[in-house]
Parts: C-alpha cells; sequence; structure tokens
C-alpha cells in the first residue's frame, strides 16, 4: 500500500536532506507501508511481527544467549510520529533522533554521572535526554541558530560549544565515556552542498568529506577513555535510483580509529525519504 505522509516530511534521523538531494521541508513524501515481516523461518510475510506479544522475561533470555547480555535488540523499532512530535518548535526540518533512541544507547552504554559528547549536537537531544538520565553531556553544534534552540532546551548539567567538529579536541576536554551523534549527509554524486559547512558552501566533495568525517572520529578515539563508546546513526541513502552507501563508508572511515563492534537495524514504521537502509554503528576504543 503507498501513503501520501503530509508535512513535515519525514527524514530519516539525522539525515539533513540537502536542496539538490530532493525532499525540500514542506513537500509531501509518498511513502511505501507494505507491511511485510520475516517468518521464524526467514521467508518474507504479509504478517506484521507480533512484538507487544513477546514475553519480555523470555526476549531478556534470548538477549543474553544471542547478543552478548546486552539489553539493546539487532534492531529497533522507531516510530515517523514520535519524529515529528518531538521536533523543537523552533525548527524548520527534522535533523535529530528520537528521544527513545537516544534513551535506549544511553541505558546500554552508560550510567549515571558519565559524561556524554555529541560532536554534531543539532538540536540537543542527546544532551536533553542525557541531562535526564542523570548523566553529563557537552554537544558540539556550528550552527548559531542551533545551539540557540539548544541553549533553551538544557540546564545544569549539559552544555553546548558553538564551533567547528573538525577542531574537536581544541573545543572539548576529555576523557568522555560515550560518543553518541549523527553527522549531516552526503550523497557521493550530484551534491555541491559542503555538509561540514551546514550545506552552506558549493564545494562539497565525497572523497574530502569522508576523510574529514574519519578525522573528526580521530578526535572523538583520542576523547573517549579506554573502553568507552562511539555510536553513530548513519543510513545508506537512495536517490533517483542511486545508492550511496554512506552507512559502510562512514563506517569504514572511523574503523581506522575505532573498533566496530555491532550494527543495529532501525526499522522505521514509515520508511523516511531517501534513505534505503538506517543503522545505529557501535564502536569502542580498544581498553588497552
Ligand atoms: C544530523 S544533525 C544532528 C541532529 C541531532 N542528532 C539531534 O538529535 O538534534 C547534524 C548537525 O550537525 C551540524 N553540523 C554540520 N557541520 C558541522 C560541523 N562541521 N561541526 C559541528 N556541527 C556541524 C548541523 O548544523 C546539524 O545541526
Amino acid at each position: 500500500m503507498t501513503v501520501t505522509v503530509p508535512t513535515p516530511s519525514p527524514t530519516a534521523e539525522g539525515t539533513k536532506v540537502p536542496s539538490s538531494s530532493g525532499n525540500p521541508a514542506g513537500l509531501s513524501v509518498v511513502v511505501d507501508v507494505t507491511t511485510s515481516a520475516f517468518s521464524t523461518h526467514g521467508e518474507l510475510t504479509d504478517e506484521p511481527p507480533d512484538y507487544p506479544s513477546l514475553d519480555p522475561g523470555v526476549l531478556a533470555s534470548v538477549n543474553v544467549g544471542l547478543f552478548g547480555g546486552l539489553a539493546m535488540k539487532p534492531w529497533l523499532l522507531l516510530k515517523i510520529a514520535d519524529l515529528i512530535a518531538e521536533r523543537p518548535s523552533a525548527s524548520d526540518d527534522n535533523v535529530h533522533f528520537t528521544e527513545s533512541f537516544v534513551e535506549t544507547v544511553l541505558d546500554e552504554y552508560t550510567s549515571p554521572g558519565d559524561l556524554v559528547l555529541d560532536p554534531f549536537a543539532g538540536y540537543g537531544t542527546t544532551l536533553v535526554v542525557a541531562e535526564r538520565m542523570g548523566r553529563a553531556a557537552i554537544g558540539v553544534e556550528l550552527l548559531h541558530e542551533h545551539a540557540d534552540i539548544i541553549h533553551g532546551r538544557i540546564s545544569g548539567r549539559a552544555r553546548v560549544v558553538t564551533g567547528d567538529a573538525r577542531n574537536l579536541t581544541r573545543l572539548v576536554q576529555g576523557p568522555v565515556d560515550l560518543c553518541l551523534t549523527s553527522p549531516p549527509y552526503m550523497t557521493a554524486v550530484d551534491h555541491p552542498e559542503n555538509p561540514l559547512n551546514a550545506y552552506r558552501t558549493l564545494d562539497g566533495d565525497y572523497g574530502r568529506y569522508l576523510n574529514e568525517i574519519g578525522d573528526i572520529f580521530r578526535q572523538v578515539a583520542e576523547l573517549l577513555r579506554p573502553g568507552g563508546h562511539a555510536v553513530i546513526n548513519v543510513a545508506n541513502l537512495e536517490t533517483r535510483g542511486t545508492i550511496t552507501p554512506l552507512a559502510w563508508d562512514i563506517a569504514r572511515a572511523a574503523s581506522r580509529h575505532l573498533t566496530l563492534q555491532r550494527e543495529v537495524f532501525l526499522c522505521w514504521d514509515q520508511q523516511p525519504a531517501e534513505v534505503s537502509g538506517d543503522y545505529c554503528l557501535v564502536f569502542q576504543r580498544p581498553s588497552g
């Protein structure tokens, strides 16, 4: 079944859709919401999975057995309605995480009192949820208008610095316990806007962008305590029939400095425009 979702258009968590790749805020987006799911034998069925009926006790034991004792499953179910409802009123696009996603990650990888870093702070979801959960948090955000939104949402334990994440170690002092972030996205072709200049200059170059993202995660690795984690939300993108394997490319860039430990599939109830696959990639700074 195909439906039209009214504005605000459901772009992916973390996706800043540049003007050249379509879906400017304000347009309706057509999404396919046909319910298909894998049966327990792995083949496609037309039945939606019966998640709510799963017994939490059984799930917990499955998690211990299959997922190394971690509470976070290898998939997370996310709702477009949450994304739209949680969009700050002063903002003009859907570049943010859902709060439930941030809660799940912080539950898994931090304890109260830990310090959480978001080098691409956006509207501050990481900082707001971290503060609510008794963690300290620091964010870096290039745009003054986004930093202003964050200032209006945090108090006390969270802090935002207006600056360029490419200079991360000059802006933030470690050690941090967790980095949770989603970078601005780029497609490999037809993309003159430079994501790391907030799409405001036309010197975009995919290879240089990946190198700069890699260097930001080199700095994240330097700031993390040994054993600390870096969790990146990033999607593979599909524009006009061409797929940019952005998640794989960023995973490769970050893997030069951190160890890729797990991948979690982010399953939306309605697939966001231009997202072919959405991921939460978990890296770790080795303990030794
Ligand atoms: C995908 S959004 C992050 C959204 C965030 N996770 C949230 O929930 O609100 C990426 C953010 O990175 C910012 N940004 C882009 N280039 C940057 C840079 N060089 N340094 C710091 N922030 C940058 C953008 O302005 C945007 O707010």
